[in-house]
């Protein structure tokens, strides 16, 4: 499948096609590049290469372009302050530093980005191309820029977890699709809305997704509103905090 990628004239085009081109190997996509000067002039959800490198999603009229940066993810979850050992997440996971853990969908890369920061190994799997290249592309061009760690131990597969034969001897973490019907809205903002729309063409029955995970994994951890129903009946614990709980199934 062909991809248009528009690029700003200022932008270093060549090292970004070179990071680009790595990420269509073994798929079957490929890229064909545009110059566009503004990208104002672009529809929603085109994947533009702006002056500054980055590669982005123009946003909706008046939105800021979307952009993943595993950099400033990383530097968000060091700015807080609370013990990471004790947050629920970590907890449910039942993991030490070191350890390996499986983000079933990655997404915007921030939960990915949490478990990394608690010191933990992370495989993470997003199956919708255009998301898996922001990711995979900031991550790429971040190390290339000394920015993020040669060795942060993250691996990105473009992919779904469901069809993929891998089967994981560490902890699971599912996070279903944004609009779940809860009533979350963490780091959920006016950009962030033209890419939950972008994805939810792709939404799975959660359930049955939940199912499908439990009998890939011998620790499973579901992220759930605070009051959302179970996905699956009979969680061995839950842990919570204010914004969102989390289902232990052993
Ligand atoms: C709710 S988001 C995850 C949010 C994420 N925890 C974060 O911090 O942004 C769900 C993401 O998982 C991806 N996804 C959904 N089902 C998937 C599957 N079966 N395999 C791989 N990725 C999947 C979607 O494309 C979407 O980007």
């Amino acid at each position: 499948m062909n991809l248009k990628v528009f690029y700003h004239p200022e932008c270093a085009l060549q090292k970004c096609k070179d990071i680009l081109h790595k990420l269509t190997l073994g798929t079957e996509y490929s890229f064909n590049y545009n110059l566009c000067p503004d990208p104002k002039s672009l529809e929603a959800g085109s994947l533009y290469l702006d002056k500054l490198d980055q590669l982005v999603f123009v946003g909706e009229e008046n939105q800021k372009p979307i952009v993943f940066s595993w950099e400033k993810a990383l530097q968000f979850w060091s700015r807080e302050s609370y013990s990471f050992k004790k947050t629920p997440l970590l907890k449910a996971l039942g993991v030490k530093e070191g350890d390996h853990v499986v983000d079933a969908t990655c997404g915007t890369g921030m939960d990915s980005a949490f478990l990394l920061h608690a010191g933990l190994q992370v495989t993470a799997y997003e199956r919708f191309f255009p998301t898996y290249l922001l990711l995979q592309y900031s991550f790429l061009y971040e190390k290339q820029q000394k920015s993020l760690s040669e060795n942060l131990p993250l691996k990105i597969i473009f992919g779904d977890y469901a069809t993929n034969d891998d089967q994981w001897e560490c902890p699971v973490f599912y996070d279903p699709m944004y609009d779940d019907g809860s009533k979350r809205k963490a780091k959920t903002n006016k950009e962030m809305s033209l890419f939950h729309k972008l994805l939810k063409d792709t939404e799975d029955d959660s359930e049955k997704a939940a199912q499908l995970l439990r009998e890939k994994t011998k620790r499973l951890v579901i992220k759930r509103a605070p009051k959302g129903e179970l996905l699956l009946k009979g969680p061995n614990s839950q842990w919570k905090s204010k914004s969102v709980r989390f289902d232990l199934y052993i």
